[in-house]
């Protein structure tokens, strides 16, 4: 008998399946049954097969990959098996991108080339330019980077050659090279400041701030703390395995549209506050909460539900303390020591003491999750809150081209089309209108 297998037994029919049980790296972690063998489990010949009913897939694995590592019980992240931790401290945003994307740490020339080649593609077409010009004055930020990610797919129709690996590795540049461009402009488009260009000579965290906030000097010359803390968030937003995001990239990938406006589709879904947003919907929070001692009573209508969810707390995976924002909260004090201290984290702090002792939150194990602090750092630093999410696109888009290059490259790959569990009428007659109650 194969002890790696499960035996159901249908007692609508009395008849037994053995079912093949299948493991990822860990014997113990990813352990999965393929949902088609369920099919075969029938009443009668006609009967269609079982399905399983798993909305918002709490408990489904939709693809296989290499790239990040997740336990949410014990609060570990890895790419390609590097620690978090050790990646935030000592390596960069560009770095890493390589890591997700080809597997392995770059050599120095290595790097130097991915560097080349990424600096290649920060420029963006003039009539991108003029396309963000057109926006409303107050137009989201976002808005702007779903609009004009997805009209780039028309600038280079080439793009949907998808089965061509140099053309892929092409838009997978232009893309990590062109996103800090077009959410500077939209920035600057918002300020109704003039746009400045990329500066190649600039590290790629430098020269996105350059693009941002540079004045009339010659030359922007970006403070070397805030540089390597935006790096370090870049690093912690690369990645987060099968998100709603990354889901939604791989999910539009999977009908072989063009990555452009597969990452279009990914910035939407990012930008939802359940998701990316929530880092945006946390400042709003704490501006609303406005003092610490009203924290107990906000807690108190987050609990009755009065006062909807605790922002930047829960997440579907973790079910302890995020270590992203473990970090962040450490990066916090780092840039607090040279922008000042963001006045609402003292509401922050306090949110968190009272939540982590709190019966409510506990028992649903819901720490603070990577939104919860990214947005005090942020904002300290200048960016208006409608950059949040913005911020985490940019950095997201090393994660969302690696995982539709896996997904691509995957013999097993298939165009997404869930089922449905109908509820619905049976069949009816069409009842003509002046016959209609
Ligand atoms: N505040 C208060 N209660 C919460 C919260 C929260 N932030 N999150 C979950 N709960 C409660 C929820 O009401 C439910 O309680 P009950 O069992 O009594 O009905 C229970 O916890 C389980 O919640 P759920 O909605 O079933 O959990 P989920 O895994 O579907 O949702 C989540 C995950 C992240 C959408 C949710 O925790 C949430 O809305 N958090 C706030 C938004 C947020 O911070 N999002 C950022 C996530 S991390 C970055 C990213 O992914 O982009």
């Amino acid at each position: 008998m194969n002890t790696h297998s499960l035996t159901i037994t249908d007692n609508r029919t009395g008849k037994s399946y053995d079912i093949s049980i299948q493991y990822g790296t860990y014997p113990n972690y990813g352990a999965s049954i393929n949902a088609i063998d369920l099919r075969q489990i029938k009443t009668t010949k006609e009967d269609f097969g079982l399905l399983t009913y798993d909305p918002g897939y709490t408990n489904t694995a939709s693809c296989k990959s290499d790239v990040t590592f997740l336990d949410g019980e014990e609060g570990i992240l890895r790419y390609r098996g590097y620690p978090i931790e050790q990646l935030a401290e000592k390596s960069t945003y560009l770095e890493t991108a390589y890591l997700l994307l080809h597997g392995e740490l770059p050599n120095v020339e290595q790097l130097q080339n991915w560097r080349q080649h990424i600096c290649e593609h920060t420029f963006i077409h003039e009539n991108i330019k003029k396309l963000i010009d057109n926006f409303q004055y107050d137009a989201h930020p976002m808005g702007i980077l779903v609009g004009s990610v997805g009209a780039m797919s028309t600038f280079y129709p080439e793009a949907k050659n998808i089965q061509d690996h140099a053309c892929r590795y092409q838009q997978i540049c232009r893309l990590i090279g062109k996103m800090p461009t077009l959410a500077a402009f939209a920035y600057r488009h918002s300020r109704g400041l003039p746009y400045a260009y990329p500066d190649e000579k600039l590290s790629y965290i430098g020269n996105f701030m350059s693009m941002l906030w540079k004045g009339s000097e010659s030359k922007y010359q970006p403070d070397p703390v805030l540089e390597k803390a935006i790096d370090v968030l870049f690093i912690l937003h690369a990645d987060h395995e099968q998100n709603c995001s990354t889901s939604s990239m791989r999910m539009v990938a999977s009908s072989y549209s063009d990555p452009l406006s597969a990452i279009s589709a990914a910035i939407a879904a990012l930008y939802g506050p359940r998701h990316g947003g929530a880092n945006e919907a946390v400042l709003q929070m704490l501006k609303e909460i406005g003092s610490v001692d009203n924290v107990p009573n906000f807690i108190k209508s987050v609990k009755s539900g009065e006062a909807g969810r605790l922002m930047g707390f829960g997440h579907r995976v973790y079910k302890s303390y995020d270590p992203r924002a473990k970090i962040c909260k450490q990066l916090a004090r780092e840039v607090f020591a040279v922008t000042g201290a963001n006045p609402l984290i003292d509401i922050a702090l306090e949110l968190e003491r009272i939540a982590l002792q709190d019966d409510y939150f506990i028992s649903r194990q819901l720490y603070p999750n990577v939104d919860f602090y990214s947005g005090l750092i942020y904002q300290a630093m200048g960016f208006p809150v409608g950059m949040f999410p913005v911020l985490f696109a940019i950095a997201r888009t090393a994660g969302w081209v690696a995982q539709w290059q896996e997904f691509l490259l995957d013999p097993d790959n298939k165009i997404a089309r869930p089922r449905q569990i109908y509820c619905g009428h049976e069949q009816r007659d069409y009842v003509p209108l002046d016959k209609r109650e």
